[in-house]
């Protein structure tokens, strides 16, 4: 959703924010663009397309003016997922006022429209239709008055409505970056002689491992030595500089074709690390949520899980586990829905929002909403199930559990789904202790690294599988149980891979529709480990089969079924019920990798996507 990059440094800059760009790219792909303060000049160079286009713009600049092109010491770049106007040129970041002043933005200035009345009414001409440009006619109108870019700065954000990570340069403050952020997130990364900006720390780690997490309505002001902190109205502010504890290797590709394989493959190892250190003899520890945690679940009559898009897959199998394991109800629900819902809130219920980024749009609004119901018809407490720390979800929620997946930059989520199901398995546990079913969670989630080691052993398997896919335009995905949320989550994945039409479906519900769809043209994906749901799974799979449709079962070594006339059974290891929906949820990742793979479409950076979605 918008990747923006900055530097001030005493050493031409365009390199690091060109790496910077590609290291955010899975922020959305696409356009990109630079700008650059350089003898008393600004040049910008943008390009439609990913960050490589932009690479060759600069290229072909360089060729054209040799031992020139767009060098400096100061600058800013800007990786666009389109909201406000088309994918153009004209559109593309950083934009600029006056040849003066340029900006790069991740959000929404919700009032874009009325300001640039104003600007037009004060002479400014617009050159795109984005809701960006109006911050940088708004910052150059107040430099000219302002003591500094700051002031400026701090002027124009006053004006602002909605959600925003900014950073701005300008000719008149030739080594000074200006930074700020509301909504929107934003590192400072400390470098020696030189400072930097970013989204996401991952696109500085080439250049520094320390960090300051900025929160908003912090206004930084960066220079090559020196950077201070302050709030809008210009009073100072101290953060900690922090060192990450991320290796550079954590976000390459290592080998692997793409970061979606690498990621599935990393899954043996950090659904392990997951839960190691998180569970008693008694079950998951509820000391992993924090000190004060046990006391509070012992209180919690019900749960609401809120979340989006494969987070809310993971809540959805959540649903199962708590009511079957903790006798308590649970509802889950898409943030998107829930905040304009006026839900009804029951007595001692806990909220809790999953999310990989910890800053999509919606799940933050709805944690935004539940907090500030009134006392007495709210929540017993907050608990965020999140992926990256010190996000504004992690901040503002009371409660913290920390999924393990490390960096993940494909933009299919898959190992950080799996390790929610990890936490939503151990939160589960926590709430049902001490019953014998938090025990049964504890020690099935031991075996999982050789479980899902097993799984892998598939791939061969599903890639050739993934054959009967390729010239296909749509996909049922059948599962009962917890297993028809994971049916949903393979759908989806195909769906944003291989652009292929994937629908999920509970088994029992085909015959109430659905199944009219059937032919030898449209492939039924089910899945049926040895659970409550085997025989009933095996009734619709013969209701399928009786309409000439075509079967791939991923079924238990020992479920019974065999391949045979339309009916192919892939053979999974056999695995604890308690897991089942994490283990066999990996299966469907490698074939909906395997057929996108297959089609040649972009695996990591499917069209139209982002990975963090941080508008409405
Ligand atoms: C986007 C991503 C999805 C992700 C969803 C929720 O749509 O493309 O992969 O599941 O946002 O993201 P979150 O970071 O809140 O889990």
């Amino acid at each position: 959703m918008c990747g923006i990059v900055g530097a001030s440094a005493q050493r031409d800059v365009s390199a690091i924010l060109l790496e910077g760009l590609r290291r955010l790219e899975y922020r959305g792909y696409d356009s990109a663009g630079m700008a650059l303060v350089d003898d008393g000049a600004l040049r910008r160079q943008r390009a439609v397309g990913k960050v490589a286009a932009l690479a060759d713009a600069l290229a072909d600049a360089q060729a054209e003016t040799p031992g020139d092109g767009l060098p400096g010491r100061l600058g800013i770049a800007h990786t666009r997922w389109a909201t406000h106007g088309g994918v153009t040129e004209a559109n593309a970041h950083p934009h600029a006022s006056s040849e003066r002043v340029a900006v790069v933005h991740n959000g929404i200035i919700e009032n874009h429209e009325a300001l640039r009345d104003e600007l037009v009414a004060a002479g400014y001409s617009f050159t795109s239709e984005t809701d960006t440009e109006v911050v940088a006619h708004l910052i150059d109108f107040y430099r000219r008055t302002a003591a500094d870019l700051a002031g400026a700065v701090r002027a124009a954000v006053d004006r602002l409505h909605g959600a925003y990570a900014l950073a701005v340069v300008s000719i008149d403050d030739p080594d000074t970056l200006v930074a700020t952020r509301r909504g929107s997130p934003l590192v400072l990364g400390v470098g020696i002689g030189e400072h930097f900006v970013a989204s996401d720390l991952a696109a500085l780690l080439p250049v520094t491992r320390r960090f300051v997490y900025l929160e908003d309505g912090d206004i930084a002001i960066v220079q090559p030595k020196h950077f201070a902190l302050t709030d809008f109205n210009g009073q100072p502010i101290e953060r900690p500089v922090q060192e990450s504890e991320l290796s550079l290797e954590a976000t390459e590709k290592g080998g692997y074709r793409h970061f979606m394989l690498k990621e599935i493959y990393e899954q043996t190892r950090v659904l392990t690390e997951t839960w190691q250190g998180r569970l008693g003899d008694d079950g998951p520890l509820a000391a992993a949520i924090g000190p004060q945690a046990e006391a509070l679940l012992a209180e919690v009559e019900s749960v609401h899980i809120v979340a989006c898009g494969t987070s809310y897959h993971a809540g959805c199998v959540a649903r199962y586990w708590i009511e079957s394991r903790a006798r308590i109800p649970c509802n889950v629900e898409l943030a998107s829905e829930f905040r304009y819902r006026s839900p009804v809130v029951p007595k001692n219920c806990l909220f809790v929002t999953l999310s990989q980024s910890g800053e999509t749009a919606d799940t933050l609004a709805a944690l935004r909403y539940a907090k500030a119901l009134p006392s007495g018809a709210g929540y017993l407490a907050t608990l965020a199930i999140c992926n990256k720390p010190e996000t504004s979800l992690t901040r503002e929620s009371d409660l913290i559990l920390m999924t393990r997946a490390g960096p993940e930059i494909g933009v299919a989520s898959t190992k950080a789904f799996t390790t929610q199901l990890v936490c939503l398995a151990m939160l589960s546990g926590m709430l049902a202790r001490p019953n014998a079913s938090a025990v049964h969670v504890a020690q099935a989630l031991q075996s999982m690294g050789s479980a899902i080691e097993a799984v892998l052993a598939l791939d061969d398997t599903i890639a050739e599988l993934a054959e009967a896919f390729v010239d296909k335009h749509h996909a049922l995905f059948l599962g009962r149980g917890p297993m028809y949320p994971i049916a949903m989550e393979g759908a989806l994945k195909l769906k944003e891979i291989s652009y292929l039409h994937a629908e999920a479906y509970a088994a029992g519900e085909l015959k109430h529709g659905p199944l009219a769809l059937v032919d030898d043209d449209m492939p039924v994906v089910a899945i049926a480990p040895t659970d409550d749901w085997l025989e009933k799974v095996k009734s619709n799979l013969q209701e399928v089969r009786a309409r000439g449709g075509r079967l791939f079962v991923f079924a238990d070594e020992n479920s019974g079924l065999k391949s045979g006339e339309g009916l192919t059974v892939i053979d999974m290891p056999h695995i604890a019920e308690a897991i089942a929906p994490i283990a066999y949820t990996v299966p469907l990742q490698l074939l909906a990798y395997h057929v996108a793979v297959a089609k040649g479409t972009d695996v990591d950076q499917p069209r139209n996507l982002a990975k963090s979605v941080t508008v409405e």
